[in-house]
């Protein structure tokens, strides 16, 4: 907040300091006087709400949002008008948004940025199979981590029904940047929108980069539906190649093409995780706005060692033999295991002193 910014005022509200400012709002720290707590409060900007319709599907959006009630999801409280300023009062997150901690640091590790991702994606699972709702704007700026690492998505519901750039004949809503083809062309979304968006978010956190960064708004959302950006590994080579397939399968530009659900995309990010390769197919050449580099030698046999874990090695069906004993075969079994030993051991004295006896 500049010295010569004021606090707002809003009744039944103390505002106490500025915590962000985005494109379409401002967001303030505040005390709430009843109930007594503290919160954050979001004040869209005066321009941003055009019709009345608008203003009644923020209003409907923001208090489906308010059913929500997961630890990655921050909650909304209400949401409200005084004076013609739209806001909705939330959960004050601690910690600071990702975007922020990219600023300080350049470059993500991949580990730590498929962590936040995969929490992002829990949370939107649950709130599509909740209430059906989806986000939108997913990007780093929405993505907030607390010093002990837990991830809370901010403004889920809300992004879209506010207004974005360039939409004055058509409905748009997002971020160019990490805007799904689809989106970018006003059309309908659904939870592929989402998924296209966290492939645009994990390629900016790891490489510090945004895709098609330094253009203007509209060409970005142009080249989202027509051009593509290069490999992430060129960028931070210490990316792995069943990594950038799950960012280049996200970013598929036909939605057809990318991971139909969270859930798949969560069990393709533990695969990755294990080194294993996701299990859809590589997208081919123009396919993503992501473009993979050609397979190497090494890229090769990673893709070949997570075909064979699918198959079942011994040990693992050793160890699916133990688990499919009942209880009383695996008592039996460690009783033999426990006898065999000290039988062994007894053996193995009574030889030592009837040596020793000898000699
Ligand atoms: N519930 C919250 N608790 C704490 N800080 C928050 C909360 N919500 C938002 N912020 C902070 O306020 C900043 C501004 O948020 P805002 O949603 O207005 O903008 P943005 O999401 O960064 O960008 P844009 O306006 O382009 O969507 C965020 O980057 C974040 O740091
Ligand atoms: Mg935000």
């Amino acid at each position: 907040m500049t010295a010569t910014e004021e606090l707002p005022q809003l009744e039944g509200f103390t505002f106490i300091r500025l915590l962000g400012r985005g494109g379409m709002a401002s967001v303030w720290e505040a005390r709430q006087h009843d109930p007594d707590r503290v919160v954050a409060i979001k004040i869209l900007n005066d321009d941003i709400s055009n019709s009345p319709e608008d203003v009644e599907s923020f209003y409907e959006e923001a208090k489906r949002a308010a059913e929500l009630d997961h630890e990655n999801i921050v909650t909304v409280f209400e949401v409200g008008c005084q004076n013609g300023h739209y806001y909705y009062v939330m959960e004050l997150a601690a910690g600071y948004d990702t975007g922020r901690w990219l600023r300080r640091k350049g470059q993500l590790k991949p580990d730590d940025v498929l962590t936040i991702a995969e929490s992002v994606a829990v949370a939107l699972d649950y709130a599509v199979k909740a209430i059906g709702i989806i986000h939108c704007d997913i990007k780093p700026g929405n993505i907030m981590v607390d010093s002990d690492g837990t991830v809370r998505l901010t403004d889920l519901g809300i992004a879209r029904f506010v207004r974005g750039p360039s939409q004055e004949d058509g409905y748009v809503c997002g971020t160019p940047a990490f805007m799904s083809p689809e989106q970018a062309l006003g059309e309908e979304l659904d939870v592929r929108a989402d998924i296209y968006s966290l492939g645009a978010t994990i390629y900016n956190l790891v490489t510090g980069r945004r895709l098609f960064e330094g253009r203007p708004d509209d060409a970005v959302m142009d080249a989202q539906c027509h051009e593509q950006v290069g490999d992430l590994r060129d960028l931070n080579p210490s990316v792995t190649y069943p990594f950038a397939v799950l960012v280049s399968q996200m970013l598929a530009k036909n939605r057809a093409l990318r991971p139909m659900s969270w859930s798949i995309v969560i069990r393709d990010m533990q695969r990755v995780r294990q080194g294993l390769m996701p299990l859809g197919r590589v997208p081919e050449e123009g396919e993503s706005t992501m473009r993979l580099n050609p397979v190497t030698e090494a890229d090769a046999v990673v893709a070949s060692f997570s075909e064979n874990t699918l198959e079942p090695t011994r040990k693992m069906r050793r160890r699916e033999r133990l688990a499919r004993m009942s209880g009383k075969s695996r008592r039996g079994l460690i009783r033999y295991i426990a006898i065999t030993a000290i039988v062994a051991l007894s053996a193995y004295f009574a030889a030592y002193f009837i040596t020793c006896a000898l000699l």
